[in-house]
Order: structure tokens, then C-alpha cells, then sequence
């Protein structure tokens, strides 16, 4: 059992005094030290991590080692390249190496520092290339929350309310299989009909989007995966109105779902990918990829000071050293774990109430929490106290949605502390059931 003490409460009290509050509100973790399958707080108590540190440490808390002696080894080297005004070969190398893992016809590389970057730089990207202004992307998604891409997202009003006007941005149907009254095809088609006969026809026509942006994997909207079939349609829309398709692989992506590209699994290829979180194994980069047809943007037109910083390649790099030496064992990891959590989450579904979805792919999996099974209502409360119960009990969670808890163990993370955490999970909801069933 996890006991919190003064230091805890102390720091956490400063940090409500000094810090603008974000989101820190789960419970009372003060993250002190990590390593491999455990992160430890300022008292010493150690947790089992079934986050990656939001989707971050594929490979183990504070990454592996052969990421940090990477780190290590730059630092005395040079940190800051001012890539914006002068070459370096190390982001080039980078780069070199991030499209020979994409699909046939990637050949243009933006380095940024985050997620949302990432994302603004395909706004801009697409609107220059396209001569286009609109912007479609889905309700529930995240893109970031800088202005660009908080137009974009449309997971929570929190969110976005009192920031906006988010101008020329137009928000259409994710399909969500488990909230729809009827097949996973309908659901697809409900939600393509919609783009195809309410947006394009009524309100923006194909000679004003530029381009469509999706989640293949809706990560803060609650882990949503959507029917094949409309990841295969959307990409017909778009070609059939000269849209362009851009992957937001920011949380997706990255070989959590066991493939490099998280779009991968639909079987299509898209026109830009954005990437960050697990691309630097720590440190913060952000990519946006794009095809070469596109093209290639005046010179002046977009840079940014620390893009290319050489601490956060030289973590990329060595994270996709590690990922192409061992991308048979890492796919066979996230295969088996998959498998062994699917049959845990399954029967949680079977044996509880409150468990209404279990869903994911890969290592990229969650569990959605009801009233109850019949009216789908979603149990917030008992979401949450399922997350702190089993922060108590030492496993490290996040939420995701409206009353899911996402479950994203490094791939590398060790069977019996799988197991461990599952079992951890399951006492939660055993706990949080009691006299409900
Ligand atoms: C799919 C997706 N896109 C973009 C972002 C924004 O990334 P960042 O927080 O690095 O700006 C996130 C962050 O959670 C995300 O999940």
C-alpha cells in the first residue's frame, strides 16, 4: 500500500501556489526517479507504469540506456545547432532514417519540439501546398492545444472554451463502434455520409478544405478505434476532392500498436504524418513528414529556433537505432502482451458491470467504465476512483475520454509486472463493483 507523506504534500502544495494549473488532479504522484518498469515518487514508494509517462516511454521509464548514453555523449559534443540558420548532419542522418521507415514517396521532414508543433506545421503545410484554408478534423480528437491545433481538437470543451475564435476549421463524425446503434459498417458509413453529404455538399466545397486531420486511434477522446472501413473511405474522399490526409501518429504512432505508423493498421497511406511523444524516448521533438510529390516550402516561409536540437535527435536517434535493430522482438512484445491483456480485459468485461468497452490495439489498449452495460451511461466517478485506488495500490494510470482509463505499458515492460498490473486493475474494479453487481 502506497503511504503519502509531508514531502509529497509539501511539493504538491508549492506547485498549486506557483504553477498555472493544468492537469494534475488524479492523484497525488510527485514522479522523483524511474527505471525500466517502475517509476518511484519523492517518498521512495515505487509504482508498476501502465502509462509510458502519457505515451512516451515505450521502452521503460526514463527510457533504455542506450538512449540515455546517447544523451550523455551529445551533451559534451554541442546541444544547440541553431538548425534554423546552420546545417548539422545529426537532425539530417534523423531525418534520412525517419522516412526510410514510412511509405514509398516520404521525402520532406519539418523537426519541431512537441506534438502540437508537429501539428501546426502540417496546418501550414497543407494550406501552402494545397492554396486551400479549411481544415476538417473529428469531434473527440486531441491534436494540442496551441491555437492551430486546438481548433482542431474537439475532445472536451475545457479545452477550448474562452481561447478561441478557431477560425476556418469544421469538425465532422468519429465512428465510435461501441456508442452506435447498429454494425461497425453503418457506424463507418453514418459517419462518411455526414463529411460527404453535409460538409462538402453544404458547407465547405472541396475547393476550400485543404485537408482532413485523424487520429487513427483516438487517444485523449478515449481510445476509440475506428471500423476499418471508414479509415479506407475517408482516404477516397480526400483523393476524390483533392483533400489532403494527415496522420496525427503523435500518440498512435510509434510501434505502440506494433506497427512504426499507427495508420498502418488500416491498410492506407496518408499525404503527411505528424509524430512526437515516443520519437524522442524523453526528450521533446515533434516530426511532420510529408510525401515528396507536395513539394517544398519557400525559403523564410517556417522554421523555428530549437527544431533539430541535438539532445532530442540524438534520443531519437538512438530510440530508432534500438527500434530497427529489435523491430521483430518489439512487434512480437506488443503481440503477446496484447494478447495477454485482451484475455484479462475480456473477462473483466464478462465478470463486471461497470465494464462496458475493452478495446485497443496492440499496446495501445483501455477500458471504458458504465453505469451499466444497458444505458451505456458513463461512470465517471467510479473511473476515477479506480484510478486512485489502484495508484494506492502502486500501478500508475491515466484516464482517457469521458470514463475510460487507458492502459499503455512500455512494450518492454516484464510479464509478471503485466500481470502484476492487471491484477492491481482488477482489484479496483472488483472493489469499486461491490454491491453494485
Ligand atoms: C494525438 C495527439 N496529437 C497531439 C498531441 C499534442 O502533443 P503535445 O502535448 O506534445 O503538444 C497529443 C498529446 O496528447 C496527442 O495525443
Amino acid at each position: 500500500m502506497i503511504k503519502i507523506g509531508r514531502k509529497t504534500n509539501d511539493i504538491i502544495k508549492r506547485d498549486k501556489k506557483i504553477m498555472f494549473t493544468t492537469t494534475r488532479e488524479h492523484f497525488p504522484f510527485v514522479v522523483a526517479k524511474g527505471n525500466g518498469d517502475y517509476a518511484y515518487d519523492a517518498e521512495g514508494n515505487r509504482f508498476i507504469d501502465f502509462t509510458t509517462f502519457i505515451g512516451v516511454y515505450s521502452f521503460g521509464v526514463n527510457a533504455n540506456s542506450e538512449i540515455r548514453s546517447a544523451v550523455k555523449a551529445q551533451v559534451d559534443r554541442l546541444m544547440h545547432p541553431a538548425f534554423l540558420d546552420f546545417y548539422s548532419e545529426l537532425p539530417v542522418k534523423f531525418s534520412e532514417d525517419l522516412v526510410g521507415m514510412m511509405p514509398r514517396g516520404f521525402g520532406r521532414v519539418f523537426l519541431s519540439n512537441s506534438g502540437t508543433e508537429a501539428n501546426e506545421d502540417a496546418i501550414k503545410l497543407a494550406r501552402i501546398f494545397t492554396r486551400k484554408s479549411y481544415i476538417v478534423s473529428f469531434y473527440g480528437a486531441f491534436h494540442g492545444r496551441s491555437l492551430g491545433s486546438l481548433g482542431l481538437t474537439a475532445a472536451k470543451t475545457a479545452q477550448r472554451e474562452n481561447f478561441g475564435p478557431f477560425p476556418n476549421v469544421v469538425h465532422s463524425i468519429f465512428p465510435n463502434p461501441y456508442r452506435y446503434e447498429g454494425t461497425p459498417e453503418e457506424c463507418a458509413t453514418n459517419a462518411i455520409e455526414h463529411l460527404e453529404k453535409n460538409i462538402l455538399k453544404k458547407e465547405y466545397s472541396n475547393r476550400e478544405i485543404a485537408a482532413v486531420f485523424i487520429e487513427p486511434i483516438q487517444g485523449e477522446g478515449g481510445y476509440i478505434v475506428p471500423p476499418k472501413l471508414f479509415i479506407k473511405e475517408l482516404r477516397r474522399v480526400c483523393d476524390e476532392n483533392s483533400i489532403l490526409l494527415v496522420s496525427d501518429e503523435v500518440q498512435a504512432g510509434y510501434m505502440k500498436t506494433g506497427k512504426f505508423l499507427a495508420l498502418d493498421n488500416f491498410g492506407i497511406t496518408a499525404d503527411i504524418y505528424t509524430m512526437a511523444k515516443a520519437l524522442g524516448g524523453g526528450l521533446p521533438i515533434g516530426a511532420t513528414i510529408a510525401k515528396t510529390s507536395l513539394g517544398d516550402t519557400p525559403s523564410g516561409s517556417h522554421a523555428g529556433t530549437f527544431g533539430g536540437n541535438l539532445l532530442a535527435i540524438a534520443a531519437a536517434q538512438a530510440s530508432l537505432n534500438y527500434v530497427k535493430r529489435n523491430m521483430k522482438s518489439l512487434q512480437l512484445q506488443v503481440k503477446e502482451k496484447n494478447r495477454y491483456m485482451m484475455k484479462r480485459l475480456v473477462e473483466l468485461q464478462e465478470n463486471y458491470e461497470i465494464v462496458g468497452d475493452v478495446r485497443g490495439i496492440g499496446l495501445m489498449l483501455a477500458a471504458e467504465f458504465v453505469k451499466n452495460k444497458r444505458t451505456k451511461e458513463p461512470a465517471v466517478k467510479e473511473r476515477d476512483r479506480i484510478a486512485e485506488q489502484s495508484f494506492y495500490n502502486g500501478l500508475l494510470l491515466l484516464p482517457a475520454g469521458d470514463s475510460s482509463i487507458r492502459l499503455i505499458p512500455p512494450i518492454t515492460i516484464s510479464k509478471e509486472n503485466l500481470e502484476k498490473g492487471m491484477d492491481i486493475f482488477e482489484d479496483a474494479i472488483k472493489s469499486e463493483s461491490k454491491g453494485k453487481a
